[in-house]
């Protein structure tokens, strides 16, 4: 074929927009939050540099500054004051979440609240909802825990949330959601499922972030193995079955065989670019040894090339001003 195929033809440098085929855009960015109802000053999270534990009196402001960076969509976490064996503090009324929102949909009702729904930052055990014996020993409770995230995820939505996200990995959550949602009258509330979540190591710091790392055991009975890609497929299609409206694949960047592949089946995908994704460049920043601007552009362009419609990630503020500076 050559020289009459030359594609660097096209690759002049004034023609090279003209030619990209994925564009990341503020839209597609989602801004994971920490609220901590212990704390009255902003804390650094000390595994992540740059990223924040916030005060509920913060919220407001918090969005006000996300909002004016022109992105519009926050997931939230929270750390409460009390945990206890059954994560109770997870759907009281006055819960650290349930403020939050109500301070954030009061002061900033255009963005979009969504709320993490799991249950490991208010067990005190820090496993993802009601543990008790198994055939596996001491270990996560199936069926039991399935009450315990509807009861949470109902109360988020009363509390004025636009949209849940459950990261448990229960068998059934969706479901279980779903029909909570609706028996309270949130039939239209869509749920993000972290439907392909797998059992990783790059979660690391957000257990420091969080404050939900588990007092024994390990996450691999409920979260996937990441040697298993027919089966992190089967997770997200049993959770369209089960009526999720947006799929997850997460982590994101070593994940992207699994993106592409989740993203055929349909729905609108989220991707999960985790702390641990987000600590890695930013100590290589901080040693001087990567360029974090070309590098986080860099992963945020791969994972939407690889069928991401929304990433979630810490990078999302510092992409948004990226992304005014050009304009
Ligand atoms: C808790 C949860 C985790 C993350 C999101 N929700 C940690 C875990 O499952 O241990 C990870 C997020 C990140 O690493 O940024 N269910
Ligand atoms: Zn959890």
């Amino acid at each position: 074929m050559f020289p009459e195929r030359r594609l660097r033809r096209l690759r002049k440098r004034q023609m090279q927009p003209l030619f990209q085929e994925t564009v990341i855009s503020k839209d597609d960015l989602i801004v994971p939050l920490f609220f901590d109802e212990t704390i009255t000053e902003p804390m650094e999270i000390s595994s992540m540099p740059g990223q924040f534990r916030y005060p509920v009196s913060m919220a407001a402001e918090v969005c006000e500054d996300i909002c004016n960076a022109g992105l519009r969509a926050v997931l939230l976490f929270g750390i409460p004051v009390k945990k206890d064996e059954s994560g109770t503090s997870a759907y009281e009324r006055d819960g650290v979440i349930q403020k939050t929102v109500r301070a954030i949909k009061e002061n900033v009702p255009e963005i979009v609240v969504i709320t993490d729904v799991c249950a490991c930052e208010y067990t005190d055990h820090g496993h993802c909802g009601i543990i008790g014996d198994t055939c596996d020993g001491t270990d996560l409770l199936n069926d039991p825990s399935l009450e315990l995230m509807a009861e949470i995820a109902v109360s988020h939505a009363e509390s004025g949330a636009d949209m849940v996200a459950p990261s448990c990995m229960l068998d059934g959550m969706v479901a279980a959601i779903r029909e909570a949602l609706d028996g309270h009258g949130y039939e239209d509330i869509p749920i993000m499922s972290y439907s392909t979540k797998f059992s990783s190591a790059l979660y690391g710091p957000f257990r420091d972030a969080a404050d939900s790392g588990f007092s024994f055991g390990d996450r691999t009975t409920y979260q996937m193995s990441p040697a298993n890609g027919r089966e992190a497929v089967l997770e997200s299609k049993l959770d369209i079955r089960e009526g999720a409206d947006i799929v997850m694949v997460k982590p994101a960047g070593i994940y992207l065989d699994i993106l592409s592949t989740v993203a055929a089946l349909g729905l609108p995908v989220a991707a999960y670019q985790v702390s641990g994704e987000y600590s890695m460049i930013k100590a290589a920043v901080q040693n001087g040894w990567l360029d974090e601007k070309a590098v986080v552009m860099e992963t945020l362009t791969c994972i939407k090339r690889a069928g991401a419609d929304l990433i979630i990630t810490y990078y999302a503020m510092d992409a948004a001003r990226w992304l005014n500076e050009e304009q």
